[in-house]
């Protein structure tokens, strides 16, 4: 820990002064608080942090609209466009590369999660499923179900690691949330938690904020801090100590994710990809997501903001969305790549800004929650390193399938706990009327099959299936075909071999 008189002069240095100016009044203890979070301040990078921010929340946006690309046809795969063989041997191909140990997965999960507004980690979050599982636990079984799949095809006894990036907001409770849980029955060496760093949120004159007499307002450098991240835990240095060649990156809130997609990594490394994202066409043409595309040549993310409706409405000579492909946060990279990012770009991503409302104490000290927003956090995305691809690919997959994300609480209208277990529960329903299953409601009465959930009135049936039964729909026709079932109706390790034995 740096001295006071060492701080002071650092943060004079810094123009940022004004952070000690509760010292007189503090106690010995919140001085020691003080000093020790001052203290792990970059100072060096601190005062082009604060203009840095000031400004890019001042400047205008980038114009990248003008000079947009879809991405080239070759460099695109579709679950949708494909048949039913290429997807096998996407699959195949991922199986081995599982079965070889060679892949692992790394989820984003130090958000803050400011619009759910829970005071823990999302993937501590229970959507209100039958099984009453959260997204933790959701994952958790869907990976060991993937490591039997492809021991089951090739005789192994595999591991997929599962990298998982917190905060200081998400490390504690992540942890103590898996010992309980007692690891959800995987090696627990084979889950490697780390921290992403903070950074100090700043005015619009470029001043870090207050929180607190004692406390800077510090956040998540956002999920393009992985990249710093896996420098200073040394994450590609275990990983390499495994074997480990592809990862796939994903974010913790989508209750569809298919972790470590065996099709998704068998079209990528197929396809000699170092780089490569999952895609879904857009609802509709201004929806507020990222759109995959290539500006100038580079394969880049453009943020929906910088998109102007005319170019967004762009059609096609079939008629087809020109920027229909809409990033969801779901990234294949190999290891090699990584490397070349982290020695080479980490300190070249962009920082884009976030106007948020940020809790400060006022000139007099007192404690000041904002009714509008006042305050800077810059944050990097995951998705900025995409320019530095040699080999870029995009995998086009159903939304319904494989994107419905836990943004908000259940008062707004799009991406709440409702509409995530609605689209979970739709999934499973579906699988099973494909397996050869019949429903009844509790009164007796068929259920019809509803294919979507995008109908207001139209609730799905209780159907939900442990991932520890099917990781993707697979192996269900043996167990339902011809059954008739009544819902609420959850289909676990112990009903399956019920089922099974009927
Ligand atoms: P979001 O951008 O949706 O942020 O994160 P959030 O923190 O979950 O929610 P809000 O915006 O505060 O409401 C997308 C993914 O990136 C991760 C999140 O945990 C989520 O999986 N993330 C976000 C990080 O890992 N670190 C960050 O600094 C920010």
């Amino acid at each position: 820990m740096l001295s006071y008189e060492d701080v002071k002069s650092r943060l004079e240095g810094a123009e940022q002064a004004h952070l000690l100016r509760f010292w007189p009044e503090l106690s010995g203890e919140q001085r020691g608080d003080l000093l020790s979070e001052l203290s792990r301040l970059d100072f060096s990078g601190l005062k082009n942090h604060c203009r840095g921010a000031a400004e890019a929340a001042a400047s205008e946006p980038s114009g990248a609209d003008q000079h947009m690309q879809p991405v080239q046809p070759e460099l695109v795969g579709s679950v949708l466009k494909s048949d039913k063989k290429t997807q096998a041997n996407w699959e195949d191909e991922g199986l081995v590369q599982i079965s070889e140990n060679r892949v692992g997965i790394l989820l984003l999960a130090g958000g803050q999660g400011t619009r759910l507004g829970v005071p823990y980690p999302k993937g501590m979050y229970d959507v209100g499923l039958p099984s009453k599982k959260t997204l933790y636990q959701i994952q958790a079984e869907r990976l060991r179900k993937l490591q039997e799949l492809a021991d089951l095809k090739h005789g192994t006894q595999c591991t997929v690691p599962w990298y998982i990036m917190t905060s200081e907001f998400t490390l504690d409770p992540t942890e103590m949330f898996f010992k309980e849980n007692n690891y959800f029955s995987l090696e627990q060496s084979n889950i490697i938690m780390f921290e992403q760093r903070m950074i100090p949120a700043v005015t619009f004159d470029g001043k870090v904020i207050l929180q607190d007499k004692c406390k800077v307002a510090l956040a998540p450098d956002g999920n393009g801090g992985l990249y710093q991240a896996l420098v200073d835990n040394k994450v590609l240095v275990d990983m390499e100590k495994r074997g480990v060649q592809y990862l796939h990156v994903y974010c913790v809130d989508n209750i569809l994710v298919k972790m470590a997609d065996p099709v998704f990594i068998g079209f990528c490394v197929s396809k000699g990809a170092d780089c490569g994202a999952k895609v879904v066409e857009k609802a509709y043409p201004t929806e507020p997501v990222g759109v995959i595309c290539s500006v100038d040549g580079v394969h880049q993310v453009v943020e929906y903001s910088e998109i102007q409706p005319e170019t967004a409405e762009g059609k096609g000579p079939d008629g087809e969305l020109l920027f229909s492909a809409g990033n969801i946060c779901n990234h294949f990279f190999t290891r090699a790549f990584l490397k070349e990012i982290t020695q080479n770009h980490a300190d070249k991503l962009k920082q884009h800004v976030a106007i948020k409302k940020v809790p400060f104490v006022d000139e007099c000290g007192n404690q000041v929650k904002p009714t509008k927003p006042n305050g800077i956090k810059m944050e990097k995305f995951v998705f900025d390193v995409f320019p530095f691809s040699r080999k870029f690919v995009a995998f086009e997959v159903v939304r319904e399938e494989e994107f419905s994300p836990l943004k908000n609480a259940d008062e707004a209208t799009v991406d709440t706990p409702t509409t995530a277990r609605h689209s979970l529960l739709a999934q499973h329903y579906r699988w099973a009327l494909a397996a050869g299953a019949t429903f009844l409601d509790e009164h007796g009465n068929t259920l019809p099959a509803r294919p979507s959930v995008t109908a207001k009135d139209s609730l799905p049936a209780q159907c939900e299936i442990s991932p520890m039964v099917s990781y993707f729909g697979e192996g269900l026709g043996q167990l339902l075909e011809g059954k008739t079932l009544t819902t609420p109706f959850l289909l676990d390790v112990k009903r399956a071999t019920e089922l099974k034995s009927l």
